[in-house]
């Protein structure tokens, strides 16, 4: 009996040691995050973007977190939702990461969810808009520090309005982040008395926009509500220009259009009217640092996407503070990233329960190469997330 009673006190003794020792060792290890992200394609520019926004927030942070040093391990997502589970389970499986930052596409979330969900990985979509990711696919290991398509182009359709658009053409790509983008805008803008008169998908990433220009320039509507980004935002607003559309027919959209894009698309761009939840013109204490740091360390100023990836930078930082550098601990971490609120460059930010933003929208007009801020669309703008079960 009394043999016994030692013997579970020392078996009990070990397992202690070993767990805690376990635990430490982890903690003196490297925080591994993986980056899945494009740096090929027309969404190159957003990859880096992104990569980049990241990069600065952990160097301000003297390239620690929770105490720990960090190791990154790179893929090029190529934009390629039909490369994205295998990419995700390469770096959850083979290269153990901590963290899995990404992606830009909305249909490579798709492929990386259905990994994040069977391996419990944390993933912090740092773009990807697609409305499920934060309603029927959220999970306690799925965050966002970007946008959902809903939320950025849903406050548009009132301004429409409220701007004398009363009949609109949509034009964007065919798949699931256009769908969404145009359908959030006809949403509130159908419900404000808008009609939508017709919707034109091209093949994503096909930048051949000329035969839908010349059908636009025939149906002659008040207004052209579009979603493209990247090198495609570049080509299409360049060519609605060309078109001379421009000089009569409104541009508007989700702020992807133009966002990254202003220098490249020149003249073009003047007097576009998005609506997005930051402007690098934003006058703020937390903007201004944010853009002379951005623009000291990359010789090139900030975007949205940057930014996106600056908070998700923030986000860990803020949160393996909380939890000492302990990643073992899933539901304290899990916690302490939920409960992270940032003063974003975006201005105020903090999570739902859906693990999404919630945050300003700002109506932005393109004004001598700079997104002017007009106004907020929408304040603390909360997603409909009521398909999320936790
Ligand atoms: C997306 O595919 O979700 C997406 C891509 C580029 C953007 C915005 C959304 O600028």
């Amino acid at each position: 009996m009394k043999n016994n009673t030692i013997k579970k006190t020392l078996a009990s003794a070990i397992v202690t040691t070993t767990l805690m020792s376990g635990a430490a060792l982890a903690e003196s290890e490297p925080v591994k995050i993986g980056f899945l992200l494009p740096y090929s394609g027309t969404y190159a520019a957003l990859g880096n973007a992104i990569t980049n926004g990241f990069k600065l927030a952990l160097e301000q942070n003297n390239n620690l977190l929770g105490g720990r040093d960090i190791e990154f391990v790179t893929i090029d997502s190529q934009a390629d939702p039909s490369r994205a589970p295998q990419n995700m389970s390469q770096l959850v499986n083979s290269d153990e990461v901590d963290f899995v930052i990404g992606p830009v596409h909305s249909g490579v979330a798709m492929g990386m969810l259905r990994v994040a969900k069977q391996t419990d990985a944390i993933m912090i979509i740092t773009n990807a808009g697609l409305n499920a990711a934060t309603n029927e696919l959220c999970g306690p290991n799925i965050f966002r520090t970007s946008f959902s398509m809903w939320q950025d182009a849903y406050p548009m359709g009132q301004v429409a309005m409220d701007r004398g658009f009363e009949k609109v053409v949509t034009i964007t790509w065919d798949y699931s982040a256009g769908q969404e983008d145009v359908a959030a805008f006809e949403e509130s803008f159908t419900a404000a008395g808008g009609e939508v008169i017709e919707k034109m998908f091209v093949p994503f990433p096909s930048t051949e926009f000329q035969s839908y220009l010349t059908q636009i320039a025939s149906l002659n509507p008040d207004a052209v509500y579009t979603f493209f980004a990247g090198g495609g935002g570049v080509a299409f607003v360049r060519d609605y220009a060309a078109s001379g559309l421009n000089k009569n027919i409104q541009l508007l959209g989700s702020g992807f259009v133009t966002d990254g894009n202003l220098e490249a698309q020149g003249e073009a761009a003047e007097g576009i009217l998005t609506t997005l939840h930051y402007s690098e013109t934003l006058n703020t204490p937390e903007n201004n640092a944010f853009v002379a740091s951005y623009t000291t360390s990359f010789g090139n100023g900030p975007d949205t996407y940057a930014v996106q990836g600056y908070d998700a930078g923030m986000m860990l930082v803020q949160a393996l503070a909380q939890v000492n550098g302990n990643t073992e601990d899933r539901d304290a971490l899990i916690n302490a990233l939920a409960s992270v609120e940032l003063d974003s460059p975006r201005g105020p930010m903090s999570f739902s329960a859906s693990h999404h933003p919630i945050q300003n929208i700002y109506l932005r007009e393109v004004r001598d190469g700079k997104h002017d801020v007009v106004g907020i669309a929408a304040e603390q703008l909360q997603v409909p997330d009521t398909a999320c079960r936790m």
